[in-house]
């Protein structure tokens, strides 16, 4: 279980979350829907270590882990996939997935990564940053698979993608919630994002406005305010 309780964060003195609160329980699917700027990112941020909040705490399983860099996150289950994939691009996908690999075999990760995203299997010896968007987003998500994490934090992954991929994305997921573990899911395809969500919360300007299941949202006043009918 992640949760995030009394979250304040921002940049510098510029302050972008103010007391938020937020629970992915496990294995479920929880989907941050918002506007453009409510602090979507920022909150992604924050749970996966790389910006400390000034104010409130970071709970894994119970246990606080406020403050700790990135790397210790990860090794304690938290995975995260930023907004713009976050691959390294001169590096092949072979090289991309082994990278992962703290300790163990680097031939099953592979493996498991292509038994995820099968077109990846067709790519090892690719340079990343050659191939098009989709098998770009299609290598991060397979690195996260190749570390069997228990939280995992989705920025945005479909944006700017053929529906097909993103169906073959959203299909992943599906699976990676089916194995056990938790989502938290930023998403602009609101409709995908409900349907395999739990949980949904709203944000704007920083704070939660709604926090819900998927099914009291519809014409709910604020969703159509904040995020628009889709
Ligand atoms: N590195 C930064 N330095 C200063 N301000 C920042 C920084 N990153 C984000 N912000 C500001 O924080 C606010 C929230 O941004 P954030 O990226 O978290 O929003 P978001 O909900 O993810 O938006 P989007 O839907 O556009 O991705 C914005 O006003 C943004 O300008
Ligand atoms: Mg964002």
């Amino acid at each position: 279980m992640l949760f995030l309780e009394g979250i304040t964060a921002g940049y510098g003195s510029t302050t972008v979350l103010r007391d938020v609160d937020l629970v992915v329980p496990s294995g479920s699917v929880v989907a941050l829907l918002g506007p453009n700027g409510a602090g979507k990112t920022t909150l992604l941020r924050v749970a996966s270590g790389l910006l400390r909040p000034t104010e409130g705490r970071l709970l894994l399983d119970e246990q606080d882990v406020t403050g700790l860099k990135p790397n210790r996150l990860q090794a304690l289950g938290m995975c995260h996939v930023p907004e713009g994939r976050g691959v390294f691009p001169t590096m092949t996908v072979r090289e991309n997935l082994e990278l992962q690999v703290l300790d163990g075999d680097r031939r099953e990760a592979v493996d498991r990564a292509v038994s995820a995203f099968p077109r990846l299997g067709e790519r090892l010896s690719q340079v990343s940053g050659t191939m098009s968007g989709g098998e770009q987003q299609m290598l991060a998500l397979a690195r996260t698979y190749v570390q069997r994490p228990s939280v995992v934090l989705l920025d945005e992954v479909s944006m700017g993608l053929a529906p097909k991929i993103v169906d073959e994305i959203f299909e992943f997921l599906a699976r990676l919630s089916a194995e056990g573990a938790s989502l938290l899911l930023v998403e602009q395809y609101i409709t995908r994002a409900l349907g395999i969500a739990d949980y949904v919360y709203l944000m704007n300007k920083g704070q939660v406005v709604f926090k819900g299941e998927p099914s009291e949202l519809s014409g709910d006043e604020l969703f159509e305010r904040y995020v628009g009918a889709h």
